[in-house]
């Protein structure tokens, strides 16, 4: 990252990284990778894309970090499969309880799931996130099968397009 766009990021999201709630996501181990260092590194992208994209990038980014802001702790009711549905909901509830968030950060952290979760994104900044968390899923599990790779590959695609056409 560029001095002058690490310094600008840094300020945009520094509130939600010294916060506790968000700090015990750094102890959430998924493939050998924190949740705290996954959501960064999602927010990270999303700030170059949706700076690139001329979106509202501050809002974009901010809830590009929280879009997996769940603890092991707030789903050790759920089964795995559960959990791959019912964290976006969870995300949701804890960026309203710790930070203040509009409708489409709302949405953001609710659809990032997209398709897994049927709800729909409303934003093309909502396809975006979901775009660029598969995009860094794929990266980060390269343990994956390529054919699973390739069909996260296809849906980032597809999320690129309905940015273009939402445009
Ligand atoms: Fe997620
Ligand atoms: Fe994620």
């Amino acid at each position: 990252m560029r001095e002058e766009n690490k310094n600008e990021f840094n300020l945009i999201v520094s509130d939600i990284l010294s916060n506790s709630k968000f700090l015990e996501l750094k102890s959430d181990l998924h493939h050998g990778i924190s949740r705290y260092e996954h959501s960064l590194r999602v927010a990270k992208m999303t700030y170059y894309i949706s700076k690139y994209l001329k979106l509202d990038y501050e809002r974009v980014t901010r809830a590009a970090l929280l879009h997996d802001f769940y603890t092991d702790n707030d789903t050790m009711l759920y089964s795995k499969e559960k959990t791959l549905k019912v964290h976006p909901s969870i995300a949701r509830e804890n960026a309203l309880k710790y930070f203040s968030i509009d409708a489409m950060q709302e949405n953001i952290i609710e659809t990032h799931m997209f398709p897994v979760t049927l709800k729909l994104p409303k934003y093309k900044e909502s396809y975006l996130v979901s775009g660029v968390d598969k995009l860094v899923a794929l990266k980060e599990m390269s343990c994956y099968k390529t054919v699973r790779q390739f069909g996260v590959f296809v849906i980032f695609i597809f999320n690129m397009l309905a940015i273009h056409l939402n445009g």
